[in-house]
């Protein structure tokens, strides 16, 4: 699962709640935020309520592990895709003038990415059974999920074969079957991030990522029917400011924001709730809601 969004619609925390309520539901789930420097501060840890997360998984609770996903180490897979022995693809990944070169020509970062990811992927238990029955992956803004899939496709035109081309038609493959992967678009309820939601759905789906959910967070809780909310606007009609008024609107505004997603998006929209908490609390509260009310 892709996670999606622009920036700040809580696509940290809807992996971190989504991981957690998937591995309460038995699922063996590996979480995973993308980022370019695996030494800077991760937010997932954060919401996971952990010290620190590593390149390599790190178990965080039953069922449930989390990694950072850097380019590093598919970098050095890649390299040893293209140099004829190993000792020669780790000699070159030292070399600080390679490293500077991998994480800074346009299409490296992606490559390091989707070769590190098909690796996780791929991994597999003692049995044969996948290793990561799910992996959830937070991107980081807009436009990651799409770069991931355009970019190789451009270099395959650059290089149709050897080794690179086959690992980048592996990624490739993998992004775009609907049976292995789902992009999840993120966004909050109000007109402008629907907005940039709706457009973000095109790109994606323009790109041929599966888009499994629109899902909603941070829904303002709505005590009324639309009658009961009729009868409100009546009562408040030509009177002095009301304490409320502000909430009564975000709730106006967010329904509205609701059906306007319902109505231009195919797949499931999905609300979470906007809930008074902050740190790992608020992902483990948000799993419990998911639980009871069924998100995937
Ligand atoms: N359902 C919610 N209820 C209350 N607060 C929330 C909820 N979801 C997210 N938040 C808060 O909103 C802020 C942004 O969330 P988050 O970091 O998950 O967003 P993001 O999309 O990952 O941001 P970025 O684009 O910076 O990576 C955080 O402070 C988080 O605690
Ligand atoms: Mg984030």
């Amino acid at each position: 699962m892709l996670v999606t969004g622009k920036g700040g619609v809580g696509k940290t925390t809807v992996t971190a709640s989504l991981a957690r309520f998937a591995a309460s539901q038995g699922k063996r789930v590996l979480c995973a935020e993308m980022v370019g420097d695996p030494a800077a501060s991760s937010a997932l840890a954060d919401a996971l309520g952990v010290e620190h997360l590593d390149i390599e998984p790190v178990s965080i609770a039953p069922n449930l592990k989390a990694v950072l996903l850097a380019p590093h180490l598919g970098h050095t897979r890649f390299l040893r895709d293209v140099l004829p022995m190993k000792l020669l693809a780790d000699a070159a990944m030292r070399s600080a003038a390679i490293r500077r070169f991998l994480a800074a020509a346009p299409t490296f970062p992606e490559m390091g990415v989707l070769y590190r990811l098909l690796d996780l992927v791929r991994m597999k238990q003692r049995d044969g059974s996948d290793e990561h029955e799910l992996i959830i992956v937070d991107l980081p803004a807009t436009g990651h999920a799409l770069a991931l899939a355009q970019i190789p496709a451009s270099l395959l035109r650059v290089i149709p074969t050897g080794p690179i081309a086959n690992a980048v038609r592996e990624g490739l493959d993998l992004l775009t079957d609907a049976k292995r992967t789902g992009a999840i678009v993120v966004t909050l309820p109000e007109t402008l991030p629907v907005s940039e939601a709706l457009e973000l759905v095109k790109g994606i789906q323009l790109h041929d990522i599966p888009l499994a959910q629109v899902m909603v967070n941070r829904v303002p809780f709505d005590p009324f029917s639309e009658e009961e909310r009729a009868a409100v606007k009546v009562m408040l009609t030509g009177r002095a400011p009301t304490l409320g008024e502000r909430t009564l609107e975000r709730i106006d505004r967010s329904r509205i924001a609701l059906t306007r997603l319902k109505r231009e998006v195919k797949v499931p929209i999905v609300s979470l709730q906007d809930v008074w908490l902050d740190g790992p609390r608020l992902a483990e509260e948000m799993a419990s809601l998911m639980a009871v009310e069924g998100v995937i």
